[in-house]
């Protein structure tokens, strides 16, 4: 009885939710936006009550999404809730093509790597095939490779082992293992596979993928080398983290932690502060410096200029020359998500993921054109890259990053906009904007057009730095902005405005912990709770589901939890999926129908005393024989809404 009011109440949610929803006018909008607003003010101690009174069915029938929620956990497997099946779809090692050897953890080589699936998954994408109006059971399915641990990859680093050398070879092969895959799968009889010999099939490694830069700094002195003395060619892509994909069906993947890779004295080169701005300290995580002049900044001193961008790789054509677009400035990139507005330009939201960084948006010169997709792969050339400052009156401005304006001029160090796009940190710093808590990734409701930023922590955050858009000192869980455009829902939202709303959706941690100060939907259960969030994404109904990377500080696992942002369920969040020990979730990626969700789980069994002969799980296998394995793993519902399981 129960689920038959439930199933018409979420039918009725789902109408509402539609695209042909009547649009109100925007002063509507922002007034039903501060009303919630105000609304939130009493959500944390509404949420202690839910805590100590237990009221999960109440809160099911609020929400939009009618899964049964998991439970707060912590063991070595993968969970999602009853209603659904977790299917592997792809792991470190397996080949991507049908002459790629067979994956043998005691014997990896870079070789073999660079034709296998790389390391760490992070961002996933699922494009059609074919393109541009394909199905959603056959695509091409593009995943970034962010990094690796060398500890759980090889069985001579041992994780107790102090800081043990890696050979030539074992670098080559991380090398090799970072970058990018794109593989075509397709869907039969409800389940997923890879096809092996699809001539789309690419790895895009560190170790030897050529890349152009394109923009205002290709070409300048800063990023010319030995081996590039044209600065427009770079080897490779580093610390791919979250990504895009564009209107035109490229992906756009993000540079992030590249200050990692590079050893050598910042001080002993000329381009000293800036390398130390982004964080290099000749302490390298990765030990490439060893074996490669380029990755030793004392030897190759413009190397890390080539690094910190945004790139544009299209996958429908597997001789595409990636693209490193300098227009949309230089920083630790977490991602790239693209929106258009009303007249057709291109915006990207992106952000700077360190404490008291920034969240920034590029603006193209140029217009979207459907029919002219050669085009639209120039359109990222030229624009003008903004930065995010938060008022505390709830109004957002973007601060433009233009030579010659205000501060951003020969006085201060900048001879060109070039220098501006290598120095996009300073010259940030200079306009004002407001220093985040770690700005990791940005989505944008399809339905509403609404724009969400992940801010994961900031533990360094003291309470004389509180701020309205950062509210918390010490903010260990982080928090969820919503950014709203002028000029209408949906397509009307203008993503090329100067000046949006902004409010908090919700604010993470524990409802039931006074000290946490978490702000949700009054009626979470005791596993909605969260902590961390780092990427997200949206279905196509406008719910949001969040994926998280440091819960397990709270003593539960990474995972995924849903929630819907706009009526009655807004930030009613609840758990969906949980990783097995030691990884964090990545890449959720919905398929255009909504019936499959890809999520990538990322450095399984990272954690202490954890390593390659005695992993904490050796998920997703299970074998004597096989360390854990980062995996892309397909959630489907039986042919029904990922989700959304009791209706059709
Ligand atoms: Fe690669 Fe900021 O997460
Ligand atoms: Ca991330
Ligand atoms: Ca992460």
């Amino acid at each position: 009885m129960a689920q038959t009011n439930s199933t018409t109440a979420l039918a009725q949610a789902d109408k509402t939710a539609s695209d042909c929803m009547p649009r109100p006018p925007v002063s509507e909008i922002i007034a039903r936006r501060i009303s919630r607003r105000q609304a939130l003010g009493g959500i944390a101690a509404a949420g202690l009550l839910s805590l100590t009174t237990a009221r999960p069915a109440f809160g099911q029938a609020r929400s939009s999404l009618n899964f049964t929620e998991i439970a707060h956990g912590y063991d070595t497997n993968f969970h999602v809730p009853k209603e659904h099946q977790p299917q592997i779809l792809i792991r470190w090692g397996d080949p991507l093509f049908p002459d790629a050897p067979a994956f043998d953890p005691l014997r990896q080589t870079a070789t073999a790597q660079s034709r296998q699936f790389g390391y760490n998954n992070d961002f996933v994408a699922f494009l059609p095939l074919p393109h541009p109006a394909g199905r959603a059971d056959h695509g091409l399915l593009c995943v970034n490779h962010e990094f690796t641990n060398a500890d759980l990859m090889f069985p001579e680093i041992a994780n107790d082992a102090g800081e043990p050398v890696l050979s030539a070879e074992q670098v080559d092969t991380e090398m090799a293992a970072h970058g990018h895959s794109i593989i075509e799968i397709r869907q039969r009889g409800g389940k997923w596979e890879t096809v092996l010999d699809s001539p789309f099939n690419r790895r895009i490694t560190t170790l030897e993928t050529e890349m152009h830069l394109t923009g205002p700094a290709a070409g300048h002195a800063r990023l010319k080398t030995a081996a590039d003395p044209e600065g427009r060619k770079v080897i490779g892509t580093l610390n791919n983290c979250a990504g895009g994909v564009t209107p035109w069906g490229t992906v756009l993947i993000a540079e992030e932690n590249f200050h990692a890779y590079f050893a050598g004295d910042p001080d002993r080169t000329a381009e000293a502060e800036n390398h130390k701005q982004y964080g290099m300290r000749n302490k390298p995580r990765f030990q490439w410096g060893r074996y490669h002049d380029r990755f030793d900044l004392e030897k190759t001193p413009n190397e890390p200029n080539r690094f910190g961008w945004i790139v544009e790789i299209d996958p429908y054509n597997p001789r595409h020359i990636p693209q490193k677009h300098t227009a949309l400035g230089r920083f630790k990139h977490e991602g790239a998500t693209t929106a258009i507005t009303p007249d057709g330009r291109v915006a990207v939201y992106s952000g700077d993921d360190e404490r008291f960084e920034y969240l920034y948006r590029f603006l193209s010169d140029g217009r979207f054109d459907p029919e002219n997709r050669s085009q639209n792969m120039r359109l990222l050339q030229s624009g003008t890259l903004s930065v995010a400052r938060f008022d505390a009156d709830g109004t957002l401005q973007w601060l433009p990053l233009v030579w010659g304006e205000g501060p951003l001029t020969p006085e201060n160090g900048f001879a060109s906009q070039a220098d501006i796009l290598i120095e996009t940190r300073r010259a940030a710093d200079l306009l004002g904007a407001t220093p985040m808590d770690r700005p990791e990734d940005v989505e944008t409701n399809p339905v509403s057009g609404t724009v969400f930023v992940m801010l994961t922590n900031n533990t360094k955050r003291k309470a004389g730095d509180i701020h309205a858009a950062n509210p918390r000192a010490h903010n260990r869980h982080g928090h969820i902005l919503e950014l709203i455009p002028p000029g209408g829902t949906g397509a009307r939202a203008d993503h090329g405005a100067a000046t949006y709303q902004w409010e908090i959706l919700l604010k993470a941690g524990d409802p039931a912990n006074i000290e946490d100060d978490a702000a949700y939907h009054a009626d979470i259960s005791s596993h909605g709770w969260l902590s961390n969030p780092d990427n997200c994404a949206f279905d196509h109904r406008g719910r949001l589901w969040i994926a998280t990377d440091g819960a397990p500080r709270s003593g539960f696992a990474d995972g995924l939890w849903a929630c819907d942002v706009d009526g009655p369920g807004r930030a009613l969040t609840r758990h969906f999926l949980r990783t097995p020990r030691g990884a964090e979730l990545c890449g959720p990626c919905f398929t255009p129908d909504d019936r499959t969700l890809f999520v990538a789980v990322q450095h399984p069994g990272a954690e202490p005393g954890s390593d390659f002969r005695t992993p904490s799980t050796r998920w997703p296998d299970f074998t004597d024989d096989m360390p854990p394995r980062p995996a892309i793993v397909a959630v489907t519902a039986g042919g029904r809404p990922i989700g959304n399981p009791h209706m059709g």
